[in-house]
């Protein structure tokens, strides 16, 4: 049995987990910071330091308590070292030394991305290799052929925004507030009817582009009058009804535009790699028409984690680790055996999967 106990700090959720043999995960506490950076309309980079730092001592804390263990239960630490905000990485990484150093314990140095597609091992029946996987969230749009534990080959990325980028900078544009994603999601099933977007195929590619779905949707919010919104313009019009369903059809036309392109490009992946599944992971992956269709759609099984391990979580970052231990993967470990190598684990911001 080997317990790892793992550390997110990446953006804006503080989180720790304790996850047994990469995949029975024992505990998965996340504080979450919206409420603190909601009233920014994002996520402002050096609140979310702060925000860590005061909290991580408490999360580790709870995530040990809630597994029912105690610091000589656990067999390594994990941490997120990148992609992410580098202020916010630094907290969860210098946290993350200390307990080993303190313990005598391994430190495993994990790729966020790589995080996120092991959120599928959490649980769950995990899918076959080889498998597309879809990795959505606010920072990434990728699709990655996963051949083995380690092993990624990328089909395809955004060009320019990410598709949670997209959500978030349309829920802004329709005064909606920050995530974008659920709320957008949820202000959509409200839509009598939903107005027609366009849709960036890219044909011949596996990349994807969503910034002129953005622009299309700010000119049509602008023609029909809904931009700027009243939070912005000061007029206090919070409560008219038929914004509020202008609001909805400009939305619910919006997500199906993202999920249209989403669930047909990564289907068309599949088919081409040979793929024996699919697999969905990071935020995006929470959104239900976007889980539904892609479900409804493919002709190979479609693995896709609950909700909560889709957006950031420690667990899914303990669950990597697990499976890329000692194999020089994107993921690196260090320890007692190599003690240099544990303390010179350094923040990678720009950190890509392959
Ligand atoms: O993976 P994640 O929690 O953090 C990053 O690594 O970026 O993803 C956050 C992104 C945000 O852009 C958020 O709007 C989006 O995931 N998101 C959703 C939903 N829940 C979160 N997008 C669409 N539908 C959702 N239900
Ligand atoms: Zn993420």
């Amino acid at each position: 049995m080997t317990a790892i106990l793992a550390i997110e700090t990446s953006c804006d959720e503080t989180s720790a987990a304790v996850v047994v043999d990469g995949c029975d995960a024992r505990s998965n506490v996340i504080s979450s910071q919206i409420d603190v950076h909601a009233r920014y309309g994002g996520v402002v980079p050096e609140v979310a330091s702060r925000e860590h730092v005061l909290r991580i001592g408490p999360v580790v804390g709870e995530a040990l308590d809630a597994a029912g263990m105690g610091w000589a239960d656990l067999d390594a630490v994990a941490v997120t070292s990148g992609p992410g905000l580098a202020g916010a990485l630094l907290v969860g990484v210098n946290a993350a030394k200390g307990i080993a150093a303190a313990r005598g314990l391994p430190l495993v140095g994990v790729n966020h991305l790589e995080g996120h597609v092991y959120a599928n091992w959490l649980n769950a029946e995990p899918p076959p290799f080889p498998f597309v996987c879809l990795i959505a969230s606010g920072g990434h749009t990728d699709l990655v052929l996963m051949r083995g534990h380690g092993a990624y080959e990328m089909l395809g990325r955004t060009r320019d925004d990410a598709s949670g980028e997209a959500f978030d900078k349309a829920a802004r544009i329709l005064g909606l507030g920050y995530p974008g994603g659920p709320v957008i999601q949820r202000t959509a099933e409200g839509a009598d009817a939903p107005h027609k977007l366009p849709r960036a195929w890219l044909r011949g590619s596996h990349d994807f582009s969503f910034s002129g779905l953005k622009t299309a949707a700010l000119h049509m919010a602008q023609d029909l009058g809904l931009y700027p919104p009243p939070a912005l313009n000061g007029d206090g019009a919070e409560d008219d009804p038929g914004r509020e369903a202008e609001v909805a059809n400009v939305a619910a036309g919006f997500q199906e535009a993202v999920v249209d392109v989403l669930v047909e490009k990564t289907v068309a992946a599949a088919e081409s790699a040979g793929a024996a599944a699919i697999a969905l992971a990071g935020g995006v992956a929470a959104n239900k028409p976007l889980r539904e269709r892609l479900a409804a759609r493919s002709t190979v099984p479609v693995h896709i984690p609950p909700p909560v391990l889709c957006t950031d979580n420690a667990a899914m970052i303990a669950a990597a680790a697990f499976f890329n231990l000692g194999d020089g993967g994107p993921s690196r470990r260090s320890g007692p055996d190599g003690w240099e190598r544990a303390m010179a684990l350094d923040v990678s911001p720009g950190l890509s999967l392959a």
